[in-house]
């Protein structure tokens, strides 16, 4: 399983440097949560501060975007680095054409759907998408509860990419840390996500490989 640090829980006044703390700490890429107090109630950053951090790792910047208008913004967090962006099946922006904004910039494209959203809404897309994000918890916020009913969601995408032939990444975001990351990992996950877990621990790179280690 790969893990990727949620740097929602970083010290953002060292922004820089805890993505080269996290490179060197073993995450396999960076999960950057972009929210616009309109999607969900919270606000954080966009794509400037993205540009200016993109330096301080070669790794993949997974670009969730939890905002209203995703279709709007491709462009700009393209020109910042991201590599993967994630968008929701809940935002207003057209989905395909979205998609095909985000690869037509040469990224990896995701879809996210909420805990109350059906898993079903992405399978008209799967054939195009690089990861599916299963949200574990309601977005908006690090440090909140795990959901393990969302594992039906999870298992059921393993099941239908492996009906279709596909390849697309299966990643959960949420409440993920020593006590949830196995049942996680027994669904099917192949990205986890982890915040308040990695940048909570002492030691950064000892709890990424415990992580990996309960897989
Ligand atoms: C929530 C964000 C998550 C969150 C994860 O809206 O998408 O990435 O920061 O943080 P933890 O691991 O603390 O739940
Ligand atoms: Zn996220």
């Amino acid at each position: 399983m790969l893990i990727a640090p949620s740097l929602l829980s970083c010290d953002f006044s060292r922004f820089g440097e805890e993505i080269a703390r996290m490179d060197k700490a073993g995450a396999d890429m960076m999960h950057l949560d972009i929210m616009d107090a309109h999607f969900v109630p919270n606000l954080t950053f966009g794509a400037p501060v993205i540009k200016f951090v993109r330096k301080y790792t070669d790794k993949p910047f997974d670009v969730h975007l939890m905002i209203s208008e995703p279709l709007k913004y491709i462009d700009d967090f393209a020109d910042a680095g991201a590599d993967i962006i994630t968008f929701h099946v809940e935002s207003d922006s057209p989905i395909r054409e979205t998609i095909d904004k985000i690869k037509e910039r040469g990224l990896k494209a995701g879809l996210v759907i909420k805990p109350n959203t059906p898993v079903e809404t992405v399978y008209p897309y799967l054939e195009d998408l690089y990861m599916v994000l299963v949200m574990t918890v309601e977005p908006g916020f690090g440090g909140q509860s795990f959901m393990a009913d969302m594992m039906p969601k999870v298992e059921a995408l393993k099941a239908k990419r492996e009906e279709l032939s596909l390849d697309f990444l299966i990643e959960a975001d949420g409440g993920i840390g020593d006590t949830t990351i196995a049942t996680a990992a027994k669904a099917g996950v192949d990205v986890a996500v982890a915040g308040t877990a990695v940048f909570k621990a002492e030691d950064a790179g000892a709890k990424i490989a415990e992580l990996k280690a309960f897989c």
